[in-house]
């Protein structure tokens, strides 16, 4: 029988436990699967953990999430096909839910079976490697630190991207007085109330924590980008300067000639992909960029077919393109799916690279994934939705951003799935701060 072990019990190795799940409810015979997880329960980042640095066991904390993120993009665009908010909550919710919310959602989709019984948890996959046609993998199980050896027909690495942060270092930080953390460490934006914050980078985590800092009271907040800046109409309190160039004392200085008294520093600089497991013939090496070279269809490793990589794009669509993805790598492994010749994956990859090179801004990059996740859903049985209609909701929320950066959440969008519109959320986000899932949810009649 055929062997496979998922990497990762996050959205993406969710997705995969429920694309065999759905195979086998239609009468296949699936593999023998085995998933393993560093964490002590599934749902990857969503899984909110209020460590950081080392765990009980010595690992580093792989969670990156915080209290009160709510979800940066409407949540119509990353619903499962199979598995619809309104069938989830009862009800319609609305667009924009923090992340309790979502972690629930992600669950109850795969809560149900007994799919929870194929991953072990607080294990981490420490090697991998390919030996005489099928991969040995090492694992530790942190509790009793002990170390197993398995073998595997295909392995799905779903480890995600967004775990180890990449920390740069500016002139001037080993004498600041203050905090310097990645947004990876970043947990509570209480904890700068009053104070004056400095926030590095000038993607979704920079513009995120800077919005979090100024809505629980920090005194003011700015913000340093590198190359572009992100431009939104700040509110009173937030601004944006070029680039640090030092720290002197307590004093941020910046290239402009900018400068500014600052209590703490806040790196949102982005994440590596990291992946000390895996033998270097079979590692990926990119940034985080749309389409990362060397897999085919973005899943399949170009030279090891029984290899396959989920999720590890950067990323507008979310869970439904992991589903995609899942799907796809579920017909390969069962063999429903023919990879093609080397020349024909070549030609296929480079096809996507050179497409992705050329792209010039957000509305273009949501073309591109929305193409590319089309084109993965047609390939498999994945059920039907609309991603016209999500592209569509995907350019329309950048376009509220760049209108009001504060008011973005408050929007509403309909279902890609069942149609229906999301409620306008009872307290709009900027003055709502208690965001559990209760309360969210506790919608007027
Ligand atoms: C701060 C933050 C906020 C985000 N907010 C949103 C949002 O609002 N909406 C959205 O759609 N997306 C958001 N994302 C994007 C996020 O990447 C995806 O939503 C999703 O979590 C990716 O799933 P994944 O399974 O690829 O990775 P992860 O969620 O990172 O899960 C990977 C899993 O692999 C496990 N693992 C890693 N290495 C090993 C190993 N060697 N052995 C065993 N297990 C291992 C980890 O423990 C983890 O459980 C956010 C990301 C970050 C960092
Ligand atoms: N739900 C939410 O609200 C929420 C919140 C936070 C994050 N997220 C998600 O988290 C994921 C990761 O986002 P991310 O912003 O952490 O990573 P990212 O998108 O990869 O962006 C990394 C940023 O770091 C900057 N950078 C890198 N090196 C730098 C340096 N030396 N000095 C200054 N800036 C530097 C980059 O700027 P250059 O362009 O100049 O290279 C870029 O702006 C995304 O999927 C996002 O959606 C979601």
């Amino acid at each position: 029988m055929t062997k496979i072990a998922i990497i990762g019990a996050g959205p993406c190795g969710l997705s995969m436990l429920r694309s065999f799940e759905q195979a086998e409810i239609k009468g296949e015979k699936i593999p023998e699967i085995v998933c393993f997880d560093k964490q002590d329960d599934w749902g990857g980042l969503w899984n909110y953990s209020w460590r950081t640095g080392s765990d009980q066991y010595g690992d580093p904390v792989p969670n990156s999430m915080y209290r009160y993120l709510w979800s940066n993009g409407p949540k119509e665009c990353l619903e499962f096909a199979d598995y619809s908010f309104d069938e989830h909550f009862g009800k319609p919710i609305p667009s924009f839910p923090p992340r309790e919310v979502l972690y629930d959602y992600i669950l109850g989709r795969v809560k149900k079976g007994n799919l929870k019984d194929k991953v072990k948890f607080n294990t981490t996959v420490t090697n991998v490697a390919y030996k005489k046609n099928n991969f040995e993998l090492t694992y530790r199980n942190k509790k009793d630190d002990s170390i197993s050896k398995d073998n595997f027909d295909y392995v799905v690495v779903s480890t995600g991207h967004f775990s180890v942060p990449f920390i740069p270092e500016y002139p001037g930080m080993k004498s600041f007085p203050g905090r310097i953390m990645h947004s990876h460490d970043f947990r509570d934006a209480e904890e700068f109330r009053d104070k004056n914050v400095v926030v590095l980078g000038s993607s979704y985590s920079a513009e995120d924590v800077a919005l979090q800092c100024h809505k629980y009271g920090a005194k003011s907040v700015t913000i340093g980008y590198r190359h572009n800046p992100m431009g939104f109409k700040w509110p009173k309190g937030m601004k944006e300067v070029y680039h640090l160039d030092r720290l002197e004392g307590n004093k941020a200085i910046f290239k402009d000639g900018h400068e500014q008294a600052t209590d703490a520093v806040i790196l949102c600089t982005g994440y590596l992909h990291h992946f000390p497991f895996i033998s270097e013939d079979l590692k990926l090496k990119t940034n985080n960029r749309l389409y990362p070279p060397k897999l085919y269809k973005g899943v399949v490793w170009q030279n090891n077919h029984k290899l396959m990589y989920l999720g590890m794009q950067d990323q507008f669509h979310t869970f439904n393109m992991f589903d995609c993805q899942a799907w796809f790598a579920r017909d390969v492994i069962m063999g429903k799916i023919k990879i093609p010749n080397d020349s024909e994956i070549e030609t296929d990859i480079n096809k996507w690279v050179s497409m992705e090179e050329k792209l010039e801004n957000p509305d273009q990059m949501i073309d591109f994934q929305t193409e590319y996740t089309k084109e993965l859903h047609s390939l498999s049985d994945y059920p039907k939705i609309d991603f016209e209609l999500i592209r569509k909701h995907f350019k329309e929320w950048e376009h509220h951003k760049v209108e009001n950066i504060m008011t973005y959440r408050n929007k509403s969008f309909s279902s890609p799935v069942t149609g229906s519109l999301g409620p306008v959320h009872h307290t709009p986000w900027e003055t709502a701060m208690d965001d559990s899932l209760k309360v969210f949810l506790d919608q007027k009649k």
